[in-house]
């Protein structure tokens, strides 16, 4: 999806204008994919522009950077207030992506990045339906990939590594080419893993399942958490349990979270029809009341939201 371009970028404690927002050609995460990062939305709400679930978004990219070994010149409170700073000063009021990056900079050449600067930019801009609107309205096309995710001992998969999306890209191309939305990954092991950004959840006799995320090698996805606190608020059952292709073919509903694409429903997987192929009821209220809590339609969601 094409980027519009805002006014400001954040880069290491200072707004830099969008189009100065360069790196040199030698920086180390170009070369070796070392460093880190978080997608994140702003929505519109009663209450103006809110961040939803800031907090958690940094505190995960810490935690990827811990896992690197990075040390992050920036506090949590720095990163946040950044953050809010990028989306006031760019006027962005409907909404937006916002993508902070820890990079290691120019500086070092050769595998060994302990000596080289560590470096933090935030850009945000104005970004819609990231799997389509008709997908959100009427479900996705979703292809089991030939490419497996890759085993938490090759690649950490709790760390929003950089490098490690070329996993997900040789996926997401796939299924492109192949004519359908989105890839869903299988772990080393032959069960579900997730999809190239975003977790996933099935629906079986009414209880939401989704496979535990360590377990199956998955990033823990905060969409996904928010999903399991509306569920149970909404009086669902909901359980982390491995699965196979199987349980997917013969879901009564399924669906993906994730903050770019959000709540979305899976129509079908490898051609065969989830359900009837058009968004479930349990899929429905989920998706509908996580588009309530971003906007700052339920009170009792309102500590997600973070105020620019
Ligand atoms: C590989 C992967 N899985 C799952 C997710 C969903 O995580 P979240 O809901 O926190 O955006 C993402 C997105 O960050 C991702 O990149």
């Amino acid at each position: 999806m094409p980027i519009t371009p805002t006014k400001k970028i954040w880069m290491d404690g200072h707004l830099v204008d969008w189009e100065s927002a360069n790196v040199h050609v030698l920086t180390h995460t170009l070369h070796y994919g070392t460093g880190a990062f978080e997608g994140i939305r702003a929505y519109s709400t009663p209450k103006g522009v809110t961040i939803f679930r800031l907090r958690e978004h940094m505190e995960r990219l810490l935690r990827s950077c811990k896992i690197l070994m990075i040390e992050v010149p920036f506090t949590l409170d720095e990163l946040c207030e950044a953050t809010a700073q990028v989306v006031r000063v760019n006027e962005l009021h409907d909404g937006c992506y916002i993508r902070p990056l820890v990079y290691l900079g120019y500086g070092e050449m050769g595998l060994s990045p302990l000596s080289s600067p560590v470096n933090v930019a935030i850009a945000a801009w104005p970004w819609g339906a990231y799997l389509g609107d008709d997908g959100l309205a009427n479900g996705v096309k979703m292809k089991i990939s030939s490419w497996a995710r890759h085993s938490p001992n090759a690649m950490p998969t709790a760390s929003k590594t950089v490098g490690g999306y070329v996993n997900s890209s040789l996926a997401k191309v796939e299924a492109l080419k192949a004519g359908y939305d989105e890839a869903i990954m299988l772990g080393a092991d032959g069960r579900i893993s997730e999809c190239t950004g975003e977790n996933l959840f099935i629906v079986r006799d009414g209880v939401l399942i989704s496979p535990p995320p360590s377990e199956a090698g998955a990033l823990r996805g905060i969409t996904q958490a928010s999903v399991v606190t509306i569920a149970n608020d909404l009086g669902y059952e909901v359980s982390f349990e491995s699965m196979r292709r199987d349980d997917l073919y013969l879901a009564d509903e399924a669906f993906l979270t994730g903050t770019a694409a959000e709540v979305v429903p899976i129509g079908s997987v490898d051609d065969r029809l989830v359900g009837s192929g058009k968004p479930g009821p349990i899929t429905k209220a989920i998706q509908s009341t996580y588009f309530q809590a971003v906007r700052g339609e339920l009170a009792q969601y309102e500590s997600w939201l973070a105020r620019v």
